[in-house]
Parts: structure tokens; C-alpha cells; sequence
């Protein structure tokens, strides 16, 4: 669809029905002129009616800060991250217990004995080990073919990088990507009322067991650099698995807290590129501004599309009367288009002056606790692919999924250029 007709679509729906939410709109990648004119018209707007129910959406950089970084209102626990009411997962109790969706003062002890895990001099040592499984990767794939980019990089690679931190048996590897999309991938978020749920469940059994026995070799053993050992041997950690629902909360939310997200930043980095040639050529003709593109890549594709929080009192936000109990939605990919904060915000500028400026990871007490693994890899990613390819290029049709937690892209038909 041509980018006036979407505008003028987008400005014919009275302003009190106007629905972000719908999962099409990210499909079709048609999201743009929706959310400009509710940052021009509404930034903080309420929508009484919808597949969701009735939500607030909050569609300005400084006002989704606001709200995140005020976690004493804004409750994570009340009614969970998402836009989809907990309780329609079936699962509120397995939810509960990973710290994403809990509040203070229940939360910051759990996320504190995790986070050293992925501190940078820790990641520093899984570094090596990182980069020998991207190059796998990438020195044997079809060149001279078109294929699958998200298939053969992004879910390879991230599935290998899963298998690394944690250091689960290589050859088993599928297994962490089932897991992760089995645990997100539930009816209100895809639209496939044919989940068997019940079977689910089994899997996710299976993965806690799977989990254990790796917990006791670890602790068996001297500490490695690996999640499950650092987890095993830590201070705060070790005793974690005689808690089940803490132990596969826990466990469950690094899997796919780091797995969705590095996928897509992978896969849009390539649509990217490809959309700004000019861009590409900057890079080929300086590679060192590889960290700051990853950067702008993360802004540029926002992984995690909204955050939801519960308003605990009434509040004012934007002038607008917030109620307890109300549903507020952070539209981090809004936020990441807000041309008062960034510059020319839809284009993608790899050398762009504050290219970290972005909402991409959140901010306050629950801001993305894997950040610089997320962009440790993708720095890698990209210095090894610019050691081999002039261009990885987008030779068909990008396929986006209907999504409007995770912005997901299934399908990008490439053809690689060696150097
Ligand atoms: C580009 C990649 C990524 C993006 C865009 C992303 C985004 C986010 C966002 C938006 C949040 C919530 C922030 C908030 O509520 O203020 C979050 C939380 C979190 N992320 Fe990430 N993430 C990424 C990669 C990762 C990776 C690789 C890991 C693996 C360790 C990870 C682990 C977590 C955890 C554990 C939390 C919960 C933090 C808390 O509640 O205290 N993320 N992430």
C-alpha cells in the first residue's frame, strides 16, 4: 500500500476509534501514519473499545519514559507486559514468577542475583565463542542462491548463541528455539485458536527437566561462563532450583527475553541496509561504525513493539486523567519515531549522533537486563559478514508477522555478493 493512501486511511477514523493495537497493521508494516497522528493529536490517548479491551496508548518518547521509569504507579505485576490480559495465557502462575512481571520490592533482589550473568566481563569471555559459531554459519551458506535469511541466520545463529550462554548440548539446540516460540506463541498473540495448550505445557515440563540435570552437572563441577554454572555457583543463586516456579520463571525469560528480539534486530538490520544503499556503502567504507549501527539498528526495527503497564492510582499523564485499574500501553516503536527527539526519525542513519537515544530496551528498574548481549551480537554478527559479503541483498518480498508485542519478520529472500 502506497504511503499517501495509508495517511489518508489513517486520517479518516474518528480520533476515539482509532486502534493500534491491530495486528495487521504491523503485518503490512502500515503502523506509520497511525501512530503520527496520535503523537500529533492524542500522545496520550484512550481507546474505550477493542480485541484488547479498553487501553491507553502513550505514543511520545517523554512520556513513555515518564511512565516507565515510575514504577510505584505503573505496575508490571498487576496485569502483566502485554497488551493481552495475563489470564487469557492460562499460565499466570509460571508468569508470576519471573521478575519481568513483578513489582517492587519483590522484583530487584531476583533480578540482581541474575544480572551479573550477563555483565560485560563476563560477556567479554563468552565473546570468542560467539563469533567462531556466527562465522560457521555464514562460510556455509549458498552463496549463488536465494534463500531464507531469517531462517538460515537469524534462528540458526540466535538458537547457536542460546546454546552458548548456556551452555546446552549443541546438537540439541533446536530445542531452546521451540521452547521460547512455544512459551509466546499462545492464541491472543498469533491468532491460531488450534495451540494445543495442554501439550505445551508438557513441553515446557520437558525443558524445566532438561534444565535441572544441566543445574546439577554445573553445580557439580568448577564455575564455567556459562548462565547455568554463573547461576549454579552464584551467591543468591544457588539454591534457586529447589524453587520450581522461580527456577523455570527464571530460566524461561532469559531463553526468550534474548531470543524474538536478537532474531528480528538480525533480520531488520538486512531489510535495513537494503532500503538505504547509501547507508550500506557508508559501512563498507567504514566498518568501524558497526556499534554505532547496531544501535541504530535496535532503534530503527524496535524488537519489542509495546510494553503494558497497570496504573495502581489514579493518575495525570499528558494531561489526561489516568484511572486505577487502567490499562496503559508504551509504544516503544512510537516512541522511536518521535521526530521532537530524533532526527528525521524514519530513516535509517548508521552514523547518527546518539544513536542510543532510543526506548528500545525501556528504561527504569525493568530495562532490558540483556542489552549489551543483544548488542554484543549483533556486533559480531555484522564484522563478520562485512569480512565476507560486499552485500547481502533483498531479492523478493520481506515477510512480517502479525504481531503486536514482537515485531517479526519471517521471511527475507537474499542473494549473498562475496567481497
Ligand atoms: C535487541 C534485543 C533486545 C531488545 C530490544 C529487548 C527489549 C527489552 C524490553 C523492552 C524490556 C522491558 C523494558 C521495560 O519494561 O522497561 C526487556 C526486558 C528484559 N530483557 Fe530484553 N531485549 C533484548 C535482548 C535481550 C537479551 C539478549 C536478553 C538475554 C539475557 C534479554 C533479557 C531481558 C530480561 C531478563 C528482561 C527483564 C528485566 C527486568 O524485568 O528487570 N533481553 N528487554
Amino acid at each position: 500500500m502506497h504511503a499517501e493512501q495509508q495517511t489518508a486511511d489513517a486520517a479518516s477514523v474518528p480520533l476515539d476509534e482509532l486502534d493500534v493495537s491491530r495486528p495487521e497493521l504491523f503485518q503490512n508494516d502500515t503502523w506509520r501514519p497511525w501512530f503520527a497522528r496520535l503523537r500529533a493529536e492524542a500522545p496520550v490517548h484512550y481507546l474505550a473499545d477493542s480485541a484488547n479491551g479498553a487501553f491507553w496508548s502513550v505514543t511520545k518518547h517523554h512520556l513513555i519514559k515518564a511512565v516507565d521509569t515510575n514504577h510505584q504507579v505503573f505496575s508490571s505485576e498487576a496485569g502483566g507486559i502485554a497488551i493481552a490480559d495475563p489470564q487469557q495465557f492460562n499460565e499466570e502462575q509460571m508468569r508470576a514468577q519471573s521478575f519481568i512481571t513483578l513489582d517492587e520490592p519483590r522484583h530487584a533482589p531476583q533480578r540482581m542475583t541474575v544480572a551479573p550473568a550477563v555483565a560485560p566481563n563476563n560477556l567479554a569471555e563468552l565473546e570468542p565463542l560467539i563469533r567462531a559459531r556466527a562465522i560457521d554459519i555464514l562460510d556455509n551458506l549458498p552463496v549463488g542462491e536465494t534463500f531464507n535469511w531469517v531462517q538460515e541466520v537469524s534462528v540458526e545463529l540466535t538458537g547457536r548463541m542460546l546454546a552458548t550462554l548456556f551452555d546446552f548440548p549443541y546438537e540439541e539446540r533446536h530445542k531452546l528455539i521451540h521452547w521460547s516460540d512455544i512459551t509466546t506463541a499462545v492464541p491472543q498473540v498469533t491468532g491460531d485458536d488450534s495451540i494445543d495448550m495442554a501439550k505445551r505445557q508438557e513441553e515446557l515440563m520437558q525443558c524445566a527437566g532438561a534444565f535441572y540435570q544441566l543445574w546439577q552437572e554445573r553445580a557439580a563441577a568448577p564455575p564455567k561462563f556459562d548462565l547455568i554454572s554463573m547461576l549454579a555457583h552464584g551467591e543468591n543463586t544457588r539454591t534457586m532450583n529447589e524453587d520450581p516456579q522461580l527456577f523455570l520463571g527464571t530460566l524461561l525469560l532469559l531463553i526468550v527475553g534474548g531470543n524474538d528480539t536478537t532474531r528480528n534486530s538480525i533480520s531488520g538490520g538486512v531489510v535495513a541496509l537494503n532500503e538505504y544503499p547509501d547507508e550500506y556503502q557508508k559501512l563498507r567504507d567504514n566498518p568501524k561504525l558497526i556499534p554505532n549501527m547496531v544501535a541504530e539498528i535496535i532503534r530503527w526495527q524496535t524488537p519489542v513493539i509495546h510494553m503494558r503497564r497497570t496504573a495502581l492510582q489514579d493518575v495525570e499523564l499528558g494531561g489526561q486523567q489516568i484511572k486505577e485499574g487502567d490499562k496503559v500501553i508504551m509504544w516503544y516503536l512510537s516512541g522511536n519515531r518521535d521526530g521532537e527527539v530524533i532526527d528525521r526519525p524514519d530513516a535509517f542513519i548508521i552514523d547518527r549522533p546518539n544513536a542510543r537515544h532510543h526506548v528500545s530496551f525501556g528504561f527504569g528498574v525493568h530495562r532490558c537486563m540483556g542489552n549489551r548481549l543483544a548488542e554484543l551480537q549483533l556486533r559480531v554478527l555484522w564484522e563478520e559478514i562485512m569480512q565476507r559479503f560486499h552485500k547481502v541483498e533483498v531479492v523478493g518480498e520481506v515477510e512480517r508477522l502479525p504481531n503486536n508485542f514482537i515485531r517479526g519478520i519471517k521471511d527475507v529472500p537474499v542473494r549473498l555478493h562475496p567481497r
